[in-house]
């Protein structure tokens, strides 16, 4: 019995012929997948090919640049500038904006691999990707997008080949990557409201550095759900979605070298913590930073702008966001 699912690309066309759309943004995603497709080649036969190491690089955050980093940012690179619907781009490696269509109707925000520690081990880690839409008939406001400005984010799992995506107002949905390299079988994800399945996601090795209200909601709570961690936010975000729970990374605040402190914490606001936010609020969560502000209404003032990052389920959301209330001044 043959049987057939419908692919990504059917399910967006339909989207957006339902809505009267214009076919844009089917260009654009179209690039998304080919760039994504062609990661997931390079990072199954990286291991192969000599492409696991380290580049010898530096990025812009003075972290150390795998080869696949540089790999997968020339990827995506290429194949927004083809798509010709990009004004401008910003990636995670690049300390620069990058122009690419002086037409083009979009700004993309991307982190072309995200996790990479993951990567000589072969384990997942995340393509994520946001897009604002430029002001076409005002005067142009800029690049500087908060989230809730976000038309769509998306991340996709690599190797594992998992694609979710959020559309503005229409729901997060999940797709799977087939024998013939399409994304299929859509799914639309809504955090479970039953904490039974519910799971925290953290650095368990900062938490004497966090704030005192993190600390004291985590002693309070923890055990109540179970523990996982990846160490790539695309495959920790991707279980908390199915399961339900929060992945959180608070400021580190307390550490006894004050140079290993991050008051701002680590995620970058654009291409990160916006991206997996837009997500979440769109399954019916929420997310916040260390002040406790919704992450979705962060303007960000920088490019690479970091963040502290609460995302999940909203009633745990809402319960460390009174922690961090009340306690923010008292570190
Ligand atoms: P990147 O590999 O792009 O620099 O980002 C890694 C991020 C994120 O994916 C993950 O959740 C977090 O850093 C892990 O940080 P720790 O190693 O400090 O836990
Ligand atoms: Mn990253
Ligand atoms: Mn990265």
């Amino acid at each position: 019995m043959l049987s057939f699912e419908i692919t990504f690309m059917d399910f967006l066309l339909e989207h957006q012929e339902r809505h009267g759309r214009t076919y844009h943004f089917l260009i654009l995603m179209n690039s998304i997948l080919n760039a994504a497709k062609r990661i997931q080649h390079y990072y199954l036969t990286g291991a192969l090919h000599g492409n696991l190491g380290l580049s010898g690089c530096l990025n812009v955050q003075g972290e150390r640049v795998m080869k696949l980093d540089e790999i997968a940012n020339a990827v995506v690179k290429h194949y927004l500038a083809r798509s010709g619907r990009v004004i401008y781009a910003v990636s995670e490696e690049e300390e620069d904006i990058i122009p690419m269509n002086a037409s083009g109707r979009y700004f993309v925000y991307y982190d072309p691999m995200d996790g990479s520690s993951n990567i000589p081990h072969n384990l997942p880690v995340g393509f994520l990707f946001g897009i604002a839409k430029r002001n076409l008939e005002g005067p142009e406001d800029g690049h500087l997008r908060a989230g809730q400005d976000y038309i769509a984010a998306g991340m996709f799992v690599i190797p594992t080949g998992t694609f979710t995506i959020a559309l503005k107002e229409a729901g997060c949905w999940r797709f799977n990557i087939d024998e013939t390299m399409n994304y299929v079988k859509p799914t639309r994800m809504k955090l479970p409201d039953d904490p039974k399945t519910w799971e925290l996601s953290f650095n368990s090795a900062h938490r004497d550095y966090f704030a005192n209200g993190v600390r004291e909601w985590l002693e309070e709570n923890e055990k109540k759900y179970q523990f996982r961690y990846l160490g790539a936010l695309a495959g920790d975000f991707h279980r908390i979605l199915t399961n339900g729970g929060m992945f959180l990374y608070p400021a580190i605040v307390n550490h006894p070298d004050p140079k290993k402190n991050y008051p701002q914490g680590k995620l970058r606001l654009m291409y990160e913590a916006a991206v997996v936010s837009f997500m979440c609020h769109e399954a019916g969560g929420e997310a916040v930073d260390e002040d406790g502000r919704p992450i979705l209404s962060i303007r960000p003032e920088n490019l690479h702008q970091r963040t502290a990052l609460y995302l999940g389920s909203k009633p745990l959301v809402e319960e460390i966001r009174e922690k961090l209330n009340t306690r923010k001044n008292i570190r």
